[in-house]
């Protein structure tokens, strides 16, 4: 490179001003380089993607490798709209409220950009999945983060005080990283504020397919919510494709016209190819997706057992492939998490990275049991043989 690059290094704009690199990827790059288990970021192991969708996505590159309608493959929007109405019971028209997107990030990013805008709030529970922060601070919105970090309830004072200046709320159920399902009663008091602050909801209903309670339902299935709600949702986590990119965002037209155009201009569309194999993800029955939440409980139960048994102090989450723990010195998570990766050879998350304060304070961190059950139970005995807290 040459030497003529802009002396100043302060090329970012307030768009991207303090937008530190995710550190779940950093914790990723730490344990491959340390040759530690990395139950970190949430990636299924290999072989967990069933065979008809991969042979499905082969044989879709050979068939078609160019853009699709930038609102998505007409074919796979009418399986979504078919398959949707079925769990969720709304009706969604394929031509005109679902957008096929790349991933659930972008359905996030696209709504965010378009419906929050500089002077509008976006209310969220904390801790959060990370990507809501940058996101609300992309679009030059206010992030308001209501923390339940210690018994994951709901104070429904503090959220209607909030909701009073606020534009979107964000309400991801199953919940990362805390697994929490938000039951119908939350949702119902829910719809009341909502609909009394005239609030935008967006939700992030990516493991909707892994839950280990009866309890869950989609927020769209509660009263009117569904007449205010983005869906945030898609393939990655169901069908074990993280890498595919394949999300499905679902809106009343009024809100869906809006974020069709970020969609639009940003990505133009999704994989071509995956979106055909998403045609054949979704015709897999009903059974799949029973043996899926069957088989992550499985492995929730093994993981959760194992961290009671090694000192930790995990809480059992319903929904989701994450377990929250919390560990008894007074060490830094962070620090704490850079240990576990070179003592133990275990990587995890440092719960503070869930927070929209950088310098939060969190006795906890995040495993993941997205891996298979060999994987977890060779983590385990790691822990078992090397822990010195
Ligand atoms: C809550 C949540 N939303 C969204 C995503 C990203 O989804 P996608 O791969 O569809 O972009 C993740 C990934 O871990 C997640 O945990």
């Amino acid at each position: 490179m040459s030497d003529r690059r802009r002396p100043d290094d302060a090329v970012g704009t307030r768009r991207t001003a303090g937008v530190a690199e995710s550190v779940i990827r950093e914790m990723t790059r730490e344990a491959l380089s340390r040759d530690a288990i990395n139950l970190s970021q949430g990636i299924p192991d290999v072989g967990e993607t069933p065979t008809e969708i991969r042979t499905a996505a082969k044989e879709a590159i050979d068939a078609e490798s160019q853009y699709t309608i930038t609102w998505g493959l007409p074919d796979l929007r009418e399986a979504v709209a078919e398959r949707y109405a079925a769990w969720k019971g709304v009706e969604y028209d394929p031509e005109t409220e679902v957008t096929i997107t790349s991933g659930t990030s972008e359905a996030i990013m696209s709504t965010m950009l378009a419906l929050a805008g500089p002077g509008d709030e976006v209310i969220y529970f904390e801790p959060v999945y990370e990507s809501y922060i940058p996101a609300s601070q992309f679009a030059g919105a206010t992030a308001i983060p209501l923390d339940i970090t210690d018994d994951l309830e709901l104070d429904y004072d503090r959220l209607a005080a909030a909701a009073e200046d606020a534009r979107i709320l964000v309400l991801n159920t199953p919940m990362n990283p805390t697994g929490k399902v938000f039951t119908r009663e939350e949702l119902e008091r829910i719809e009341e504020i909502v609909f009394e602050h005239d609030l935008i909801l967006l939700t992030d209903e990516i493991y909707e397919h892994i839950v280990y309670t009866d309890e869950y339902l989609s927020p769209v299935e509660v009263g009117d919510l569904a007449d205010r709600t983005v869906v945030c949702t898609g393939m990655s986590k169901t069908f074990s494709v993280t890498g595919w990119r394949v999300g499905f965002c679902l809106a009343p037209e009024y809100l869906s016209k809006e974020l069709r155009k970020v969609h639009d201009y940003a990505t133009i569309c999704a994989p071509t190819p995956f979106q055909r194999a998403g045609v054949e993800a979704l015709s897999l029955p009903d059974s799949y997706y029973e043996e899926l939440s069957r088989s992550y409980e499985r492995r929730r139960d093994l993981l959760y057992d194992g961290l009671v048994e090694v000192g930790l102090d995990p809480v059992r989450p319903d929904g989701a492939y994450y377990i929250m723990a919390r560990y008894p010195t007074d060490e830094d998570d962070i620090e704490f998490c850079y240990r576990l990766i070179r003592e133990a050879g275990v990587a995890a998350v440092p719960g503070s990275s869930f927070y929209t304060d950088p310098d939060a304070d969190a006795d906890w961190i995040r495993f993941t049991f997205s891996r298979n059950e060999s994987t977890i139970r060779d983590a385990l005995d790691r822990l078992r043989e090397n822990r010195w807290w």
